[in-house]
């Protein structure tokens, strides 16, 4: 079977992008630089004391979101008998906890409200920082007269909306089939409105895209196309190497990190990679992963037809547990990006994302959704598949050097519940 008839047919493979090129070269083509990450870097700071004015428990955090990087050996076992050995230095950067709204959508989200949130206040002719001495009251009441407007299959309205309200915005989440109940109802809960969807994550969004109207006041987040939040997810990466520093882990030649990164429309994965790859240059291997029923970026890098080819053109349904990564068609921006800079994508069944799921929290009491729990096929996949193993070799990569970065990427605020009925259901 050819890859596509594979991916068609929803057997799990690792795939190698062919169009890869240096990083160097590809990051030379990309329209954004980085300069645009450091400006995203700066405003994250610009925020961050009014952050802790909002958010009192992130005070010990300077206002900054980031999540701990903790090493994970306990999970070698695994993986066949065969790699554990290999698989001495291995990671989970820990996006499920992150605070505030307890997922990796939080990084781009609330940046791209900071952005929104900078454009008003220059309206009034003021800055972030006159905020500060501002009452809650008076933020507020700047704000209640704009609105923000999403479309999201749970995450990231969860995000917006959490940040937006805290500002005194009114936001409006459009919602797809796939969002479970307990994001509507958070949501709701601090007073965003739901519009729920009986179609895909595709139709929320075109849906909210139309509502929006700036000149009115209505501010449209567009997770399938918007550079903002591809930026705040990009701020990640200098994060990352600061903790790596720390923690006294080498990246070079010899030594490479693995990142494996959950991936629904892109912008997340896209922007932590893009990040990664400016620090990191080709040190750094990073692999996208999806659901055999949600593989868009997959289809999109694959084929060449990035968002002009749905997963629905090939008869998968979407039906995954995975829901943030329940997506027909991978952000047109960010696969163009990805093109040559992607060093590959995997796919998994719900049935092996469950597992994970189950043998994190057996191993460690660590409770994730099931889409945050993609990324540990990765290792599996590049240590133990015929196509991994090539990887290594044409790369020249010693398995025993690498560090392996398997990116968790949401569930902290998981009702308790809903984690037991995923623990219950893995096999
Ligand atoms: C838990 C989780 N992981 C990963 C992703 C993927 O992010 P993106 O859609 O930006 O690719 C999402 C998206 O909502 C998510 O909720």
């Amino acid at each position: 079977m050819n890859t596509l008839e594979m991916i068609k047919n929803q057997k799990p493979l690792l795939w190698v992008n062919p169009s890869k090129l240096s990083s160097k070269k590809s990051l030379s083509k990309q329209f954004l630089t980085f300069t645009d990450i450091k400006d995203a870097e700066d405003r994250l700071q610009r925020f961050a004391p009014l952050l802790i004015k909002l958010f009192p428990e992130l005070e010990a955090s300077k206002g900054i979101i980031d999540s701990e990087l903790i090493k994970i050996s306990n999970m070698a076992e695994l993986y066949s008998a065969e790699e554990t050995g290999l698989l001495s230095n291995i990671y989970v950067k820990a996006d499920h906890s992150l605070a505030v709204s307890g997922s990796i959508k939080a990084r781009g989200g609330f940046y791209a409200v900071f952005v929104i949130i900078e454009k008003i206040l220059s309206e009034h002719g003021i800055s972030v920082s006159n905020l500060l001495s501002k009452s809650f009251d008076d933020i507020r009441s700047l704000f209640a007269s704009r609105s923000l407007v999403v479309g999201s299959t749970g995450n990231l309205g969860l995000s917006i909306g959490l940040m937006g309200r805290a500002f005194g915005l009114n936001v409006t989440v459009h919602m797809s089939l796939d969002a479970k109940e307990w994001k509507k109802k958070k949501l709701r809960d601090i007073g965003a409105t739901v519009v729920e969807h009986e179609s895909d994550y595709s139709e929320a969004c075109r849906v909210a895209r139309t509502s929006a109207n700036e000149s009115r006041g209505i501010y449209f987040i567009d997770d399938e196309n918007s550079t903002d939040l591809f930026l705040g997810y990009s701020a990640a990466a200098s994060m990352l190497l600061r903790q790596l520093k720390k923690k006294n882990i080498i990246v070079d030649s010899d030594h490479p990190l693995f990142v494996y990164i959950p991936c629904g429309v892109g912008g997340a994965p896209g922007g932590i990679t893009f990040g990664l790859k400016h620090i990191f240059r080709d040190n750094v291997h990073c692999f996208f992963a999806e659901p055999v029923e949600a593989p868009a970026m997959m289809l999109g890098l694959v084929t060449g037809k990035n968002s002009s080819v749905s997963i629905k053109d090939i008869g998968l349904t979407l039906d995954t547990c995975a829901d943030g990564l329940a997506v027909g068609t991978p952000s047109e921006f960010v696969a163009t990006s990805m093109n040559t800079l992607l060093d590959g994508c995997f796919t998994l069944e719900d049935n092996v994302m469950l597992n994970y799921l189950k043998e994190f929290y057996d191993k460690y009491g660590t409770k994730i959704e099931p889409s945050a729990a993609a990324g540990f096929a990765g290792p599996e996949y590049l240590l133990n598949s015929e196509t991994g193993k090539r990887y290594l070799i044409q790369n020249k990569i010693d398995p025993e050097k690498i560090t392996h970065i398997i990116w968790t990427t949401g569930g902290s605020m998981e009702p308790e519940e809903e984690f037991q009925r995923n623990y219950r259901a893995s096999p």
